[in-house]
C-alpha cells in the first residue's frame, strides 16, 4: 500500500532532464537558425529516385544476412513492434527504416511545421481534390508524412488522445476479436508515463517508456471552460480517462519539454540490445514472397543507392504507414487484381488493399483579438526550453481539447475542436503549404501575437478516399486520393459546427477581450456568413488531417474491404503481418497516434503469443 501511494504521487520521477548551459543554447540558437534559412531553398522531393542513384532495377541484390524478424518502418507502430520483439533475446530484428535518426531539431516542439520542408517529411501532395483543397494549388494539399525513426510521429502535432470506448468496441464487434477498449486498456496503460497530480489508474498508466504530460506553461484555461459550460458543454478532467465527451487540458507526448516520439520512447533505448539491428535510410521496395508456398521470407531494399536483400527466419512486419505499407504490398503483388494488372504486376494474392481510405477533415478559423502579448526574447524562451519549460516547448498555444457528440446521442464524440491562443513567440515558422495567392493572403493576416483560432475536426466521416500507385516503380509516389467531402454531409456538418465558434462571442466577457473573425476575403463573391460564403470557406480552407488510416483494413474475411486478420496476418500469405495506422477498421474518435503506438504493443504480443513467448504487463 505504502509503495502505491509513493509511485501515485510520483509518477514523474521515472527520468530526469537536462541541465542548462550557455553552449547548449548557443548551439540550439545556431541550429534553428541555420535549419530555418535552410528550409527556405528546400525543394520538396516528387519521388523516390534519390534512393536509386548508380543503380537499375535489374541490380542483383547484396544479401544483408538472415534475421528473426524484419521490421519495415520505425515510426509509431514500427518502434513498439521492433523494440518489444527485441526484448526476446534469442530473435534478432531487423528494422528498416527509409530516414535517418531523430535529433534535437525533431524535438523542438515548436517547430514542428518547419520539419514539412525537410527530408523528415516524404513530400506527398493528395491528388487534386473534386470537392475540398480549392485554396491550394491545382486543388492538392500537402500530405505530410514523417520520414524519420519516429516515423510522422516524428513530425506530429503531439496532441494524446486515445479516442473512445466505444471505438475498440466496434472494431470487436465487427468480429476484431482480441480489440475491444477492454482488450486494450491494458496496453493504453503499460505503454504510458502519465504525468499529473490527478491520475485515475483505473485508466491511465505510469512507468510506461511513452511520456504524456500537460502543456507548460499551464496556463488558466477558466474562462474558455466557464464558456464552454454556458454553451452547454461539460468540463472533463481527463478526456483519456472515463469519459471523453467535454472540454478538457490538452495532453501531448513531451518529456522534458521535448518531443516524445516512438524515437526516444522505444527505438533509442533499445539500440544497445545485441539483437536489435536499425539500419537508416534503407528504402524498401518490394517484399520477398515465395510464389508457390505464398510465404514471405524477407525484402529488397535500397541503400546508398544500392540493392539489398535481407531475409526472415520467422516473420516479416510492414509497418510504413497508411500511405507507404499499402504502396509496398501492391508493389509486391498484393492487391486488388485490376490495380495489379493496369501496372504489369504478377499477382500474387488478391486483396482490396488501399481501396478503403479514412482520414479525419479539418477546417480551421482565426480570430483578431484586441490583446497583444509581448513578445518575448528568442534567447529567454530557449533557456526555458533547455528546462522544460516555456512557448517552444509547445507547438502553438494549444489549450484545450473538446469532444461533442453534435446529436446528443452517444458518448461517442463526432466531433472535435482544438482552442488555440496567441503566443509570444518572436520567430514565425515556414511550412509546407501549397494555398493559391487568394488563401496565402489571408495566412500573411494572421498574426500570432493577437491572433486566437479553433481547429474543428469530423471524427467520423463520411468521405471515403483511396491509395492507388501511380506505376509498378517504387521511384514513384503513391496517388493519395483523400476524397475529401466525397460524402456531402460531411461539408454540412462542417457548416453547422461554424456555431461552435461562438465560443467566442462569449469569451468577450469574462475576458474583457474584443474578437473579430478574420474575414474569408476569398469568398467575398457570397453574401458573409451566407450558407455560400461558409461553404466556400470550407472547401478553401479544410484540410486532410494526416490522420489517414483503414488502407490495410484489419477485419473477418468475408469484409469485402479486410486485407488482414485479427491478428494482422495478410489473409493468404504466411509469415507477413501489417502493423500499423492503416489496419484500423473504423475512423477513431480522436487523433491516430495513441492508437498506432497501441496497435504495435498489440501486435508485439500476437506475435509473441504465436511463439509461445509468455507475455508480460
Ligand atoms: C503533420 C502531422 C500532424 C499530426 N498530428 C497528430 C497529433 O497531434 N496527434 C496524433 O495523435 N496524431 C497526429 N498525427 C498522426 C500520427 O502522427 C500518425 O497517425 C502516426 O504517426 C502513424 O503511425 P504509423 O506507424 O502508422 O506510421 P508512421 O509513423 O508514418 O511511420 C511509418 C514509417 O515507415 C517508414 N517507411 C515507410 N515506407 C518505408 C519503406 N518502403 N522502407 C523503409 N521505411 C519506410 C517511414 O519513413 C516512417 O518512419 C499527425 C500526423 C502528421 C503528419
Ligand atoms: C538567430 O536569429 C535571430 C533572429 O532572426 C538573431 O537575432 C540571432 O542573432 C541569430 N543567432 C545566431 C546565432 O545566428
Ligand atoms: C544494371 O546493373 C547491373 C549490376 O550493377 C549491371 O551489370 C548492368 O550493366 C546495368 N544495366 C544497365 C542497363 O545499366
Ligand atoms: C546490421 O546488419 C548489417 C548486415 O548484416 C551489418 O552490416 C550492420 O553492422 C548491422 N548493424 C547493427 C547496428 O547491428
Ligand atoms: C443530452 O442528452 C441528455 C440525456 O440523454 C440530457 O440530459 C442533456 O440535457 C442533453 N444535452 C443537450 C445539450 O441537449
Ligand atoms: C478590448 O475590447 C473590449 C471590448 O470592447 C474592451 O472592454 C477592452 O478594453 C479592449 N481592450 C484593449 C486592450 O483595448
Ligand atoms: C471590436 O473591434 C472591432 C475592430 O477591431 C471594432 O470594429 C469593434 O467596434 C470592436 N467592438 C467592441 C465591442 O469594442
Ligand atoms: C475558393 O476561393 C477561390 C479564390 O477566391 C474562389 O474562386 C472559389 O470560388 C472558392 N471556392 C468555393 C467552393 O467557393
Amino acid at each position: 500500500m505504502f509503495i502505491l501511494l509513493f509511485l501515485i504521487i510520483s509518477p514523474h520521477l521515472v527520468y530526469s532532464c537536462d541541465e542548462v548551459t550557455k553552449n547548449k543554447i548557443d548551439f540550439l540558437e545556431a541550429l534553428i537558425n541555420d535549419s530555418i534559412e535552410k528550409s527556405k531553398d528546400y525543394k520538396v522531393r516528387t519521388d523516390n529516385s534519390n534512393f536509386f542513384v548508380n543503380t537499375n532495377d535489374s541490380a542483383i541484390p547484396i544479401e544483408y544476412g538472415t534475421f528473426d524478424f524484419i521490421v519495415v518502418g520505425a515510426g509509431s507502430s514500427g518502434s513498439v513492434v521492433s523494440s518489444r520483439l527485441s526484448e526476446v533475446e534469442k530473435w534478432d530484428i531487423l528494422l528498416l527504416e527509409a530516414g535517418d535518426l531523430n535529433d534535437d531539431l525533431t524535438e523542438i516542439p515548436y517547430l514542428y511545421e518547419l520539419l514539412q520542408l525537410s527530408e523528415r517529411n516524404w513530400g506527398y501532395f493528395t491528388t487534386p481534390q473534386k470537392n475540398g483543397c480549392f485554396g491550394r494549388k491545382n486543388r492538392q494539399c500537402p500530405y505530410h508524412r514523417g520520414k524519420v525513426v519516429g516515423g510522422s510521429g516524428s513530425i506530429n502535432g503531439l496532441g494524446f488522445t486515445r479516442g473512445n470506448r466505444g471505438d475498440y468496441d466496434k472494431w470487436a464487434s465487427l468480429g476484431n476479436l482480441g480489440w475491444s477498449y477492454d482488450d486494450l486498456l491494458p496496453y493504453f496503460k503499460k505503454m504510458e508515463n502519465f504525468e499529473s497530480d490527478n491520475i485515475d489508474l483505473r485508466y491511465r498508466g505510469f512507468g510506461g517508456p511513452l511520456n504524456v504530460a500537460y502543456k507548460e506553461p499551464k496556463q488558466d484555461i477558466s474562462d474558455i471552460v466557464y464558456c464552454a459550460l454556458k454553451r452547454g458543454k461539460r468540463y472533463t478532467e481527463d478526456y483519456n480517462a472515463k469519459d471523453q465527451l467535454g472540454i478538457s487540458r490538452y495532453q501531448r507526448n513531451i518529456r522534458c519539454g521535448k518531443r516524445e516520439s516512438g524515437a526516444t520512447a522505444y527505438v533509442r533505448p533499445s539500440m544497445t540490445r545485441h539483437n536489435f539491428n536499425l539500419t537508416l535510410e534503407a528504402f524498401v521496395t518490394k517484399i520477398v514472397i515465395d510464389q508457390t508456398t505464398k510465404t514471405a521470407n524477407g525484402v529488397e531494399f535500397m541503400k546508398n543507392g544500392k540493392k539489398y536483400k535481407a531475409s526472415s527466419r520467422r516473420e516479416v512486419i510492414i509497418s510504413g504507414g497508411a500511405v507507404n505499407s499499402p504502396q509496398l504490398l501492391m508493389l509486391s503483388g498484393i492487391g486488388p487484381a485490376d490495380e495489379l494488372r493496369k501496372h504489369n504486376i504478377p499477382i500474387i494474392q488478391e486483396l482490396p488493399v488501399g481501396q478503403y481510405l479514412k482520414d479525419h477533415p479539418a477546417f480551421r478559423i482565426e480570430y483578431r483579438s484586441n490583446q497583444t502579448v509581448p513578445k518575448q526574447s528568442f534567447r529567454q524562451l530557449l533557456e526555458k526550453f533547455v528546462q522544460g519549460k516555456g512557448m517552444l516547448t509547445n507547438l502553438e498555444n494549444t489549450l484545450t481539447y473538446t469532444f461533442v457528440n453534435t446529436k446528443n446521442t452517444s458518448t461517442v464524440p463526432d466531433l472535435e475542436c482544438i482552442f488555440i491562443a496567441s503566443n509570444p513567440v518572436p520567430i514565425k515558422i515556414p511550412s509546407l503549404t501549397n494555398y493559391i495567392p487568394e488563401v496565402e493572403n489571408y495566412y500573411k493576416n494572421v498574426n500570432q501575437q493577437t491572433d486566437y483560432s479553433i481547429v474543428v475536426l469530423l471524427l467520423h466521416p463520411q468521405s471515403v478516399g483511396s491509395l492507388k500507385l501511380k506505376s509498378k516503380d517504387p521511384r514513384d509516389f503513391p496517388l493519395i486520393d483523400v476524397g475529401i467531402f466525397s460524402a456531402p454531409e460531411d461539408l454540412e456538418m462542417f457548416y453547422k459546427a461554424t456555431k461552435f465558434f461562438e465560443l467566442f462571442e462569449e469569451l468577450k466577457y469574462p475576458q474583457r477581450m474584443n474578437f473579430t473573425m478574420l474575414t474569408f476575403d476569398f469568398c467575398n463573391e457570397f453574401k458573409k456568413n451566407s450558407k455560400e460564403y461558409w461553404y466556400c470557406a470550407i472547401q478553401n480552407i479544410s484540410y486532410s488531417a494526416y490522420h489517414i488510416s483503414s488502407t490495410v483494413k484489419m477485419g473477418q474475411r468475408q469484409d469485402p474491404h479486410a486485407v488482414v486478420d485479427n491478428r494482422l496476418k495478410v489473409y493468404g500469405i504466411e509469415k507477413l503481418r501489417v502493423a500499423d495506422c492503416s489496419i484500423m477498421p473504423t475512423t477513431i474518435s480522436g487523433h491516430t497516434n495513441a492508437a498506432c503506438f497501441v496497435i504495435g504493443e498489440r501486435a508485439a504480443d500476437w506475435i509473441k503469443l504465436d511463439y509461445g513467448i509468455p507475455i508480460l504487463f
